[in-house]
């Protein structure tokens, strides 16, 4: 491998689906220089997706795929793939994409497929994760990185992180609480990526950061 081909900047491109505040805490992350990736491209399913809006004002490519225009969920993820394929990522960037994947889909993208979900996985997978933790009483709540598996909302952990539960939340400030500590680990989990300093081998994690000081479960202390 030559050394220009050593040093390149990886790619990504980022799925979503609706509001895109996740997409927008990596395109920050990406201008300010803290995270060092180019954007290859932004693709929703959903053509009124809120995000698409923001990301081609940041100049970032853009493209939706409908799903709505395919007979199954098979035709979808092929389309989706191709139009993924295209732009050629290194790594794609599940960002609020609302989508059950296809096993297809997710072993073409096998290694290079990250998502972010709003609650400590395994626990609440699925939807409505801030209302069913508020149900369960749990004191301890959060947001997982982790890399896709066939299994929806599984997969190899990459970071979490935790917030507490508090007597009187609703589930509106529950999920601000989270999704503020989302903006924070996606971003990190993808700048290890891009570093080289994560990947995925033999259905493991394999993280090369300091431990200590980076940590895998960021637990704010000031809320
Ligand atoms: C985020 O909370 C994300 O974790 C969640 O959708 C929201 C999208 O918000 N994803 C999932 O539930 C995936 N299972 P955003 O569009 O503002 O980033």
């Amino acid at each position: 491998m030559s050394l220009e081909k050593k040093s390149a900047e990886k790619s990504i491109v980022i799925l979503i689906s609706g509001r895109g505040s996740n997409m927008a805490s990596l395109l920050s992350a990406v201008a300010s220089g803290k995270l060092p990736v180019r954007i290859a491209g932004v693709i929703s399913n959903r053509p009124d997706a809120q995000g698409l809006v923001m990301a081609a004002a940041h100049g970032v490519p853009t493209c939706v795929v409908d799903h709505q225009q395919f007979a199954d969920r098979e035709a979808f993820d092929t389309a989706m793939a191709a139009a993924i394929d295209q732009l050629a990522p290194d790594l794609v960037v599940l960002a609020g994409f609302m989508r059950i994947l296809t096993d297809g889909f997710v072993q073409h993208f096998a290694g290079r497929l990250m998502n972010i979900h709003p609650s400590l996985l395994p626990s609440f997978p699925g939807l409505h994760t801030h209302r069913r933790a508020l149900e369960a009483g749990v004191r301890i709540h959060g947001c997982t990185v982790h890399f896709v598996t066939p299994t929806l909302d599984h997969g190899p952990v990459i970071v979490q992180a935790a917030v507490p539960v508090l007597d009187g939340d609703d589930e509106a400030g529950l999920a601000a609480r989270v999704l503020a500590q989302e903006h924070q680990v996606y971003p990190m989990a993808v700048r290890w990526f891009a570093e080289g300093r994560l990947r995925l081998a033999d259905g493991r994690v394999v993280l090369d950061v300091a431990q200590d000081a980076a940590g895998l479960l960021i637990a704010p202390v000031a809320l």
